[in-house]
């Protein structure tokens, strides 16, 4: 059986489709356990630190909520020294003298490379500009929980596909043998050497990524998929964003032309698809609109299972933390 413990989770290249499934296995069955009640203090006596340099609502809770239910004892840090004071480097080294397991929230992917040379204890990424991985963990095992399978399914991300949610879906397709388009214009295509890498290993796993600006590259898609136009750090690119992203809008046109009354709506979140936050209200007052990447009426259809996804950032992530600093996490798998 795989075995895991000891692994850092940076990014879904470091891990073989194998792996990939193990985490769903284990997801679903601490999903489906949690349901009855049960939990099983896989991470008894375990200390883990949660290092957030950027804000979140669903990763900090996720991290938490899923260490206390199998048992550890958790640090949320977001005013630490690093970086300002203290080195990257220092930190980790001290950091590792205190905890287990290192949950990291920031922006360069160094940082938690960084993390993993000098900690010596597993070190699961929470999100940088390069990789969200525990994300599209959640997403694959939401996908699989509505279709029963994943190999094979046509997903479609259309917005800003160079960014970490871009990056990690395309990863986590050529991984799974899905078939990735992304809907994009060419000014926010991933990354060539990576969309090469992953177009190479698709092939062997009976995927394909397609990049396209061309609207008829949703037609046949099983789920379609998005993410705010402007991620975190990238704040000041807002009117070139709106200009670019604009035509890319997740909106029922877009959903009818998947030819797939099925098709399911997926987003990480946070989302701007109403009027209702700050940051939405005032593109409405300098634009004219506030639903910008999906529209209210995608985000609230029956086709959208953006609420069951978020769900399952905490069983995915507790299967990651259970697998790789778990007490014998394979004893609840049969
Ligand atoms: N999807 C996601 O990572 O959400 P948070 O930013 O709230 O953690
Ligand atoms: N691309 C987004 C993802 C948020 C979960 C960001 O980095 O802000």
């Amino acid at each position: 059986m795989t075995d895991l413990r000891g692994r850092s989770f940076l990014t879904l290249l470091d891990y073989t489709p194998e792996e990939i499934l193990y985490l769903l296995d284990l997801a679903d069955k601490l999903k489906a356990d949690k349901k009855q009640g049960i939990t099983h203090d896989l991470l008894k006596g375990k200390n883990i630190v949660l290092l957030f340099e950027k804000t979140s609502t669903r990763t900090r809770c996720a991290f938490e909520v899923a260490g206390y239910d199998e048992g550890a004892n958790v640090t949320f840090l977001s005013n630490s020294q690093m970086g300002k004071k203290e080195s990257i480097e220092d930190t980790a080294l001290v950091l590792g003298r205190f905890y287990d397991g290192i949950e990291f929230r920031g922006y360069a992917q160094d940082t938690v490379k960084m993390l993993v040379d000098k900690s010596g204890v597993p070190v699961w990424n929470g999100l940088t500009d390069d990789y969200h991985p525990t994300q599209v963990l959640a997403d694959t095992m939401t996908i699989r929980e509505h279709f029963g399978d994943i190999k094979g399914r046509k997903l479609v991300f259309a917005g800003d596909a160079r960014n970490n949610m871009g990056n990690s879906l395309m990863i986590v397709s050529a991984k799974l043998g899905m078939h990735f388009t992304a809907f994009a214009p060419k000014e926010l295509w991933p990354d060539e050497k990576l969309v090469d890498d992953m177009r190479k290993l698709a092939e062997e796993t009976g995927g394909s990524v397609t990049l396209s600006d061309d609207i008829s590259c949703v037609e046949g898609a099983d789920a379609v998929y998005t993410d705010i136009w402007v991620s975190m750090g990238e704040e000041d690119q807002m009117d070139e964003r709106i200009r670019l992203l604009k035509p890319y809008q997740v909106n029922k046109e877009l959903m009818d032309r998947t030819g797939n009354p099925d098709a399911i709506f997926l987003h990480c979140l946070p989302s701007f698809h109403d009027a209702n936050t700050e940051i939405s209200k005032a593109v409405q007052e300098k634009y004219g609109f506030a639903e910008m990447e999906v529209t209210d009426e995608v985000f609230r259809s029956p086709n959208s299972l953006v609420f069951d996804e978020a769900e399952n950032r905490l069983h995915s992530i507790k299967a990651v933390m259970c697998a790789t600093l778990g007490n014998e996490p394979n004893k609840i798998l049969d």
